[in-house]
C-alpha cells in the first residue's frame, strides 16, 4: 500500500491513469472508501448540504471541517485527505487564510486544502503552497458564489466565462495549485483545459476528460436523495435501504421478533 501525495497525482495524469476522488465527512465512510482504494477524500463543505442540512455551503465554519477532517484522518491509511476552506474563511484578509488552511492541516491532520475562485485567489494560492501547502483549485461553478450565480447552473456555457475559467486555470497552476476541481462546466471546456495543464483536473459534472471525477458520497450512494443532478450517477440507492430497514426493525420490535433469543444476554 502506497501512500497517495501530490506527486502520485500528477503521475497519474502524466501516465494517463484515472484519479478516483469522493466526499467523506466520517470515520467510518472515510474507513470504508480508503479500503476500497479511493485515491483523494475531500473533506468537503458539502457537508453543510448533507450533514448538516443547510440549503447552501456558506454556513460552515472552519471549525467543522477540522472536526470533520479529524474523523476523516483516523481512518484513512492510503488515500490523500484534502480539506475544503469555508466560506470567508480565506476571502477576508491573506493572514486569516494562511492561518485557517494551517489549522487544517494541524488539527485536522488534512495533507492539502481546497479552495474555490480564480483571479483574486492566485495571492493566497501562491503563498500557502511555498509555506508547504498545497493547494486544489476550484473552479466553474463554485459553490460558495451561488449568490452571485443566481443558483447552481451550468458555468462557462458562454464564450466569455469560459475564457476566463480557462484562463484562471492556467493561472492557478501558475500560482503553485497541485490540482483544479472543474465543477459543472461544458465537457469540451474540461477536455480544453485538462489538455493545457499539467496539473490534474478533478471533474464534476466537466465531462469525461479530466483526469479524475469527484462526487459527493452522499449523491452517489443515493443517501442525500431530495434532488439528482444530472451529472451525478447513483450507484446504490442506499437512502431507500436506510428507509426499508428502519421499517423492517420498526416492525420486528413493535411484533416482538427483535430482539430474540439469538439476540439475547
Ligand atoms: O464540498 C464539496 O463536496 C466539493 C465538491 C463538490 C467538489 O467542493
Amino acid at each position: 500500500m502506497k501512500k497517495v501525495r501530490v506527486a502520485t497525482l500528477i503521475e497519474k495524469k502524466q501516465n494517463k491513469e484515472k484519479i478516483t476522488s469522493l466526499t467523506a465527512y466520517d470515520y467510518t465512510f472515510a474507513y470504508l472508501m480508503d479500503e476500497a482504494g479511493i485515491d483523494v477524500i475531500l473533506v468537503g463543505d458539502s457537508c453543510g448540504n448533507v450533514i448538516s442540512g443547510y440549503d447552501t455551503t456558506i454556513p460552515v465554519t472552519i471549525d467543522e471541517i477540522i472536526y470533520h477532517t479529524k474523523s476523516v484522518k483516523r481512518g484513512v491509511k492510503r488515500a490523500m485527505i484534502v480539506a475544503d476552506m469555508p466560506f470567508m474563511s480565506y476571502q477576508c484578509n491573506f493572514e486569516d487564510g494562511i492561518y485557517n488552511a494551517g489549522r487544517l492541516m494541524k488539527e485536522g491532520g488534512a495533507e492539502a486544502v481546497k479552495l474555490e475562485g480564480g483571479e483574486l485567489v492566485l495571492p493566497i494560492v501562491e503563498r500557502l503552497s511555498k509555506l508547504g501547502i498545497p493547494v486544489l483549485g476550484h473552479l466553474g461553478l463554485t459553490p460558495q458564489s451561488v449568490f452571485s450565480f443566481s443558483g447552481y447552473g451550468v458555468r462557462g456555457k458562454k464564450m466569455s466565462e469560459a475564457e476566463r475559467i480557462y484562463n484562471d486555470a492556467i493561472a492557478l497552476e501558475k500560482a503553485g495549485a497541485f490540482g483544479i476541481v472543474l465543477e459543472k462546466i461544458p465537457a469540451e471546456l474540461g477536455k480544453k483545459i485538462s489538455e493545457k495543464i499539467n496539473i490534474p483536473t478533478i471533474g464534476i459534472g466537466a465531462g469525461p476528460f479530466c483526469d479524475g471525477q469527484i462526487l459527493v458520497s452522499y449523491d452517489m450512494l443515493g443517501l442525500y436523495d431530495k434532488i439528482k443532478p444530472k451529472f451525478v450517477k447513483r450507484y446504490r440507492e442506499f437512502g431507500n435501504e436506510l428507509r426499508n430497514a428502519v421499517k423492517e426493525y420498526c416492525q420486528e420490535v413493535k411484533d416482538r421478533i427483535y430482539p430474540s433469543e439469538e439476540e439475547s444476554y
